[in-house]
Formats: C-alpha cells, sequence, structure tokens
C-alpha cells in the first residue's frame, strides 16, 4: 500500500477499508507516514467525509496505536461520562458520587481546564488534599470499594490521536465530524469504559455552535459505540449561557456541594438528572429512565449522595469537612460585582465570554503551562429570562488581584440585555440513543 493512492482515493470520494485505515493510523504513529502526507488526507476526509463504518475503523485504529486501561477487575458495568467541554460544568463532580450511590461504578479519568472551558481535576484540587494521582491498583481498589474514584489522564494513551489532533489544529481541519468525532470516542474507549454517555453541548460556549451539526456529531459517536460494542447514549444540551451559576474551581466544588444538598442551580440539578438517570439504566441498575431518575432523587434528598460525596473526598485524601463547611474551600480576596445599566430581561449571557473572562482572573490557563489559582471565578447572579433593574449585580468577580477593565468589560459585554421578555433556553434539545 502506498499513502499517495490513498489520499487520492479519498479524495475522489471513495471508502476506504479497514486494513487502509489500519495502514494510515499505524504509519502516522510510528512515523513512516510523514506529515505532509497526513495534511493531505485529513483535508480529503474534511471534503469528503467518512462513512459510518470507515469512522468506527478510525475509532478502533487510533485506540490501538498506544496502550488501553483494563478495568475488568472492576465489579460491574462502568458507565463513563464525557462532556464536549462547556462553561461552569460541573456536572462530573455531581454525577459521580450521585451514580456510585446507586451502585454504577464509576472508574473516571478526567482533564485539566484549557482556554475558555475548566477540568475536574483542576476543580477536584481545590478541595484541600485532594489527590488525582493514585496507582492503578489502587484506583481499582478504591472503584470496588466505594464504587468511585477519579484520576487524572494518563499519558501513553491514543497517541495517534495526540499526533493527528495537533496537526488538524494547524491545517484548518479540525473542524470534520467523523474525525472529531473518531477523536473523542477513541479516548473514551482506551480508558475502558462499558458503556458511554455523551453531553454534547450546544451553542455559543460550546465547540459545535449550531444545533444540527451538534446532531451530526452525537450521532456520529453513538454510531461508533455501537459499531464497537459499547452501548452509548449522547444527550444534547444548551451551552449558550455557563451551566449553573460558579465558573471557577473552588466556587464549581460549592456549587456541586449544593446541588448534591438539594440545593443547586435548576439547569445543573437537571442536566445531572438526565445524564445520571442514562448512565444507572446503561449500568443496569434501574429498567426504566423514569425508575432510575426516582432513586438519584431519593438519593440526593436522602442525603445519601452527600455522604457518598464525603466517602469519595476521604478515599482521596482529601479534607471531606468542606461539604458541611464549605467556607474550608479557597477563597478569593475581592468580591468585586458587575451592575447591570439599564431595565430589561437577559436575553444572552455568551458562555465563552464568561469562559474567557474567568480564565483572564485566572480561573483557567490561556496555555498548557499556564498556573491557575483555585479560589477565583464568576458568580453569575443573573440567567437568561430574568428582569434586571438598572444597577442590579449581574456577575460578582472573585478575585486575589484587583480586577482590570479587560475582563470587566468583556464580562459586560456578555450580558444582553432586551427590552422585551425573553423565555429561558431549552436546556435538552435532543437525545440520540441506539
Ligand atoms: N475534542 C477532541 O478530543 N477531539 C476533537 O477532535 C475535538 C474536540
Ligand atoms: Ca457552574
Amino acid at each position: 500500500m502506498r499513502m499517495v493512492d490513498l489520499i487520492e482515493k479519498k479524495r475522489d470520494g471513495n471508502q476506504y477499508t479497514k486494513e487502509e485505515i489500519d495502514f494510515i493510523i499505524q504509519g502516522y504513529t510510528d512515523e513512516t507516514i510523514p506529515d505532509y502526507q497526513m495534511s493531505a488526507w485529513a483535508m480529503a476526509i474534511y471534503f469528503q467525509g467518512m462513512a459510518s463504518e470507515e469512522t468506527a475503523f478510525l475509532t478502533d485504529a487510533i485506540v490501538r496505536s498506544g496502550e488501553t486501561i483494563d478495568l475488568s477487575a472492576i465489579h460491574g458495568i462502568k458507565v463513563d461520562k464525557h462532556s464536549t467541554g462547556g462553561v461552569g460544568d460541573t456536572t462530573t463532580i455531581v454525577l459521580a458520587p450521585l451514580v456510585a450511590c446507586l451502585g454504577v461504578p464509576v472508574a473516571k479519568m478526567s482533564g485539566r481546564g484549557l482556554g475558555h472551558t475548566g477540568g475536574t481535576i483542576d476543580k477536584l484540587e481545590s478541595i484541600p488534599g485532594f489527590s488525582v494521582e493514585l496507582t492503578n491498583n489502587k484506583f481499582i481498589d478504591l472503584v470496588n470499594k466505594n464504587k468511585v474514584a477519579v484520576i487524572g489522564q494518563t499519558k501513553n494513551l491514543t497517541p495517534a490521536d495526540k499526533k493527528l489532533y495537533s496537526l488538524r489544529d494547524v491545517t484548518a481541519t479540525v473542524n470534520s465530524i467523523p474525525l472529531i468525532a473518531s477523536s473523542i470516542m477513541s479516548k473514551k474507549l482506551a480508558s475502558g469504559a462499558d458503556a458511554i454517555v455523551l453531553d454534547v453541548k450546544t451553542g455559543a460556549g460550546a465547540f459545535m455552535k449550531e444545533l444540527d451539526e451538534t446532531k451530526k456529531l452525537a450521532e456520529a459517536m453513538v454510531n461508533i459505540g455501537r459499531d464497537l460494542g459499547k452501548k452509548t447514549s449522547a444527550i444534547i444540551s444548551d451551552m449558550t449561557q455557563p451551566l449553573g451559576y460558579a465558573i471557577g474551581n473552588a466556587l464549581e466544588v460549592k456549587e456541586a456541594i449544593d446541588t448534591l444538598k438539594g440545593e443547586g442551580p435548576e439547569d445543573l440539578t437537571e442536566l445531572c438528572l438526565t445524564l445520571g438517570s442514562h448512565m444507572v439504566v446503561l449500568a443496569e441498575k434501574a429498567n426504566s429512565l423514569d425508575e432510575a431518575r426516582k432513586k438519584l432523587v431519593q438519593a440526593i434528598t436522602s442525603g445519601e449522595a452527600l455522604e457518598h460525596l464525603k466517602i469519595f473526598i476521604e478515599a482521596q485524601q482529601g479534607d471531606s469537612s468542606v461539604v458541611d463547611n464549605p467556607e474550608k474551600l479557597p477563597e478569593a480576596k475581592y468580591k468585586v460585582n458587575i451592575n447591570a445599566e439599564k431595565e430589561g430581561y437577559i436575553s444572552s449571557i455568551v458562555a465563552d465570554k464568561i469562559g474567557t473572562a474567568a480564565m483572564m482572573i485566572g480561573a483557567g490557563r490561556a496555555t498548557k503551562s499556564s498556573t491557575i489559582d483555585l479560589a477565583v471565578g464568576i458568580e453569575l447572579r443573573k440567567k437568561i429570562g430574568d428582569k434586571v433593574f438598572d444597577g442590579d449585580s449581574l456577575a460578582v468577580i472573585h478575585g486575589n488581584e484587583v480586577p482590570l477593565d479587560s475582563y470587566i468589560k468583556r464580562i459586560k459585554e456578555a450580558f444582553i440585555i432586551s427590552e422585551k421578555q425573553v423565555d429561558k433556553p431549552q436546556l435538552i434539545y435532543d437525545i440520540i440513543a441506539e
């Protein structure tokens, strides 16, 4: 086989065999296929697309390019939840203890934040003492014992994806549905899950801004799961505004605690119940979504989910007294209000602008090597649809340095106030399951 012939094949709109895709991914991983040919290949995929079968072959080839995690020593059906990335998205910290207390094993690998989106690992590290570095044996033991453990990402998974993603970044080929779908699913499959629940975000703060494109991406990922024998469900959820009210690491942990107490924001709570129901059903701990939801609500009202959060934190050396005393979480020195300058209804809170402002305050990383401040962030006081009067607080900056005009301006610009009454945005747009 010659790479040049394979590039031509896709350029002309033809379909690859499994052997051809293996040849491309293996060759790119072991560097017998150079970046310039892979760039042309990615552009051919960008324009010609891939059939569902080819996308599954591609995903499988990427999984086999590196190590895979073996979770077979964990009892039960391991269901992983993955979000395509949003602003203020605290669902993992709510869901992990919540579904675990219903017996669903949560063996989660999470990432750190980059750019305008946050990462679960950083958020958990705002709990004093919390360690995300566990040996594989310890990780598996904890999941068997408590049904929950969260660790940072292992370096050697899906090397082909790392190379290809960087290449796509500089060749204008990121935005291709088969390439995105295979990239995301390869990482999930390599981490050893038996079933996957995807939270595919749509709107201004999301990677996919248009609903019809988001649906295509969700369908492509569910098809990959089906073709590779992993049950997969995708929930398409709103990211036109940040999720909940808190954006920033410790602030979001506090919000997750509130949610497990049954006192969390409406949208965050609803999204967790929806994602959680799908996780519980896929793990065969309930026979229907309704039954699963009832059990989740019951776990919150009885306090069992909150107790399970304490168990989870303690098992990873964290100080679980933050659950009852959230003031023990890192707190910022300054709190500065951003006020409305006219009366009306909030029609938009542009999520990526808020996410970028939170990053500039210090809650996120501009580059992979930036340091972050776990205490700082933004607390929204209003959400889309709320009525505001001139002078009302729209948001509060939690900062450790004197606030700068650059991000104050950005936060102000993110809030659009209209004279006409505005409805709350829909939270769940669609659910795609096999
Ligand atoms: N996230 C990924 O992991 N891969 C993509 O290609 C796009 C978003
Ligand atoms: Ca939030």
